[in-house]
């Protein structure tokens, strides 16, 4: 069968990008296994240093496959729940920086996928909601935590219990995304960020994304011991060492990931 996660490697840039058009790039079953194994692959792979995910065609994702949905029993809505949690949990946790560019549709499971990557900039285009409510559902990818740490409580209800859809602007203003930006310089956008990320230390940039990321899940004492424990880390790495004394010899640092 064709595959529908298709991606590319480009100077140490990973480009995914979910293609699945006839369905709006709808998170079927074997839509959130590729992905699991494309975002493995990239987590793993020493060429890539950054990864860009977007979708073709007039949607990011425009949500979970309500098609395969329809059928699905209690336990077998459960078992979608946690393939799509592995998915999102797995680039959420990978030390590489991941950019989301949602050029079109970003609903449900596809908002879902967007908040768990790093970044999100989305195009003048975009339409971003959670609208599950209105299919007797509720967010099932991560939706009702993320966007509550995201954007705090009363907005991420407003939004959910709502099923509003709103447009890139909006979204920029409720802070959901952090950039809005034309349709046809939205990749080069992506790439912008991805570059000056990949210009600094890559074994630092990964853990300071993991102590961020601690800083959500655990208490701020807890979350103050881990970054201590990350600071100190560093401190044994080549590229401490090449970062500070670029610094002082007044030079560009050239950073090994080591
Ligand atoms: N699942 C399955 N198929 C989908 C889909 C989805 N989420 N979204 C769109 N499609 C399909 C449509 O059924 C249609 O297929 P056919 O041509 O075979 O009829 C095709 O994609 C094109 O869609 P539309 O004709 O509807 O396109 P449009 O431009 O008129 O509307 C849209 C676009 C507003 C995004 C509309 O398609 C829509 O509302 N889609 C559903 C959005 C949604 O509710 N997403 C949440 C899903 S639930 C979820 O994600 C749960 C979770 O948290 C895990």
């Amino acid at each position: 069968m064709a595959r529908s996660v298709k991606f590319e490697n480009k100077e140490g840039i990973l480009y995914i990008t979910i293609d699945r058009q006839e369905a709006l790039n709808a998170l079927n079953v074997s839509v959130l296994e590729e992905l699991y194994e494309v975002f493995t692959m990239a987590e793993n792979s020493e060429e890539v240093k950054t990864v860009l995910l977007t979708g073709e065609g007039k949607a990011f994702v425009a949500g979970a496959d309500i098609q395969q949905m329809y059928e699905m029993s209690p336990k077998e809505g459960r078992d979608m729940a946690k393939l799509g949690h592995k998915v999102m949990n797995l680039i959420e946790n990978m030390e590489k920086p991941v950019i989301a560019l949602i050029n079109g549709f970003a609903l449900g499971g596809g908002l879902e996928l967007a908040l768990a990557c790093d970044f999100r900039i989305a195009s003048t285009k975009a339409k971003v909601g959670q609208p599950e409510v209105g299919l007797g559902i509720i967010p099932g990818f991560g939706g009702t935590q993320r966007l509550a740490k995201l954007i705090g409580k009363g907005k991420a209800k407003r939004l959910i219990m709502t099923g509003e859809i709103i447009d890139g602007l909006k979204a920029l203003e409720l802070g959901i995304v952090e950039e809005v930006t034309e349709p046809d310089t939205l990749m080069e956008k992506g790439v912008a960020l991805a570059e000056t990320i990949m210009k600094k230390a890559p074994l630092a940039v990964g853990a300071a994304k993991t102590a961020i990321n601690k800083s959500m899940d655990v208490d701020s004492k807890s979350g103050s011991d881990f970054e201590i424990e990350s600071f100190s880390s560093v401190f044994s790495t080549e590229d401490k060492m090449e970062g500070m004394s670029a610094f002082l010899e007044k030079r560009e640092a050239a950073f090994k990931n080591k």
